[in-house]
């Protein structure tokens, strides 16, 4: 099985958009012509994964959609593929704008298989790091998640998140850039 490596963040903002190393995976800025891909990676995830990442059970994106979160005037959108096999997407988190100014919201969504070996923690990292060259008016990232989703949770208090009390069985989480 393969492992995935922890990076310091320094390496990930010497690397902007790509990153590799042996047994990772390639992280780069999301493609219009990578739908497919993506959405083939939705059908290998469970509903469970995809009801996390919605709020609905969302079997794939549509075009229309998929061309929002590529548009860079509404965001950062980045995919993770492994090494041996860059066209597949194992990997696709968002760092969108939202009506409140200052304010990026983050989604995330990690293929079943991938789940539970770091990546979904490196690259909300790797997002938060983006707002630095990417997303400067950026100060506040938020996060909306199941109160029972302890990955999410913990990836998110380990970034200092605040947290909403849970409503509707969702938690609201805040995390302040430094300045
Ligand atoms: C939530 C998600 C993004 C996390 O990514 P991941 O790669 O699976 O998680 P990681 O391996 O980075 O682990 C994250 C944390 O959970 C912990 N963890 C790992 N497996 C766990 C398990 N089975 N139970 C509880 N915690 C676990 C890790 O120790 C890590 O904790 P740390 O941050 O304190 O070190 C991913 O599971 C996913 O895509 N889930 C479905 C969609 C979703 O929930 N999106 C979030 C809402 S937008």
């Amino acid at each position: 099985m393969e492992s995935v490596v922890g990076y310091p963040l320094d390496d990930f903002l010497a690397s902007q958009t790509t990153l590799s190393a042996p047994h990772f995976q390639l992280v780069r800025e999301a493609l219009f012509d990578d739908l497919d891909h993506v959405n083939e990676m939705h059908a290998r995830c469970s509903l469970d994964s995809r009801y996390a990442r919605y709020g609905a059970a969302r079997q794939a994106l549509t075009p229309r959609e998929w061309r929002r979160l590529c548009d860079q005037a509404n965001g950062i959108t980045v995919v993770a593929a492994p090494l041996h096999n860059p066209s597949r997407v194992i990997a696709v988190a968002c760092l969108m704008r939202t009506s409140a100014l200052h304010m990026r919201e983050l989604g995330i969504l990690v293929e079943d298989a991938w789940q539970g070996k770091g990546l979904g923690s490196i690259l909300t990292r790797h997002m938060a790091a983006l707002t630095r060259t990417r997303a400067l008016d950026c100060q506040v990232i938020t996060a909306t998640t199941g109160s029972g989703n302890q990955r999410m949770l913990s990836i998110l208090r380990g970034m200092g998140a605040r947290m909403s009390p849970s409503r509707g069985g969702t938690v609201d989480a805040l995390i302040r850039m430094k300045t």
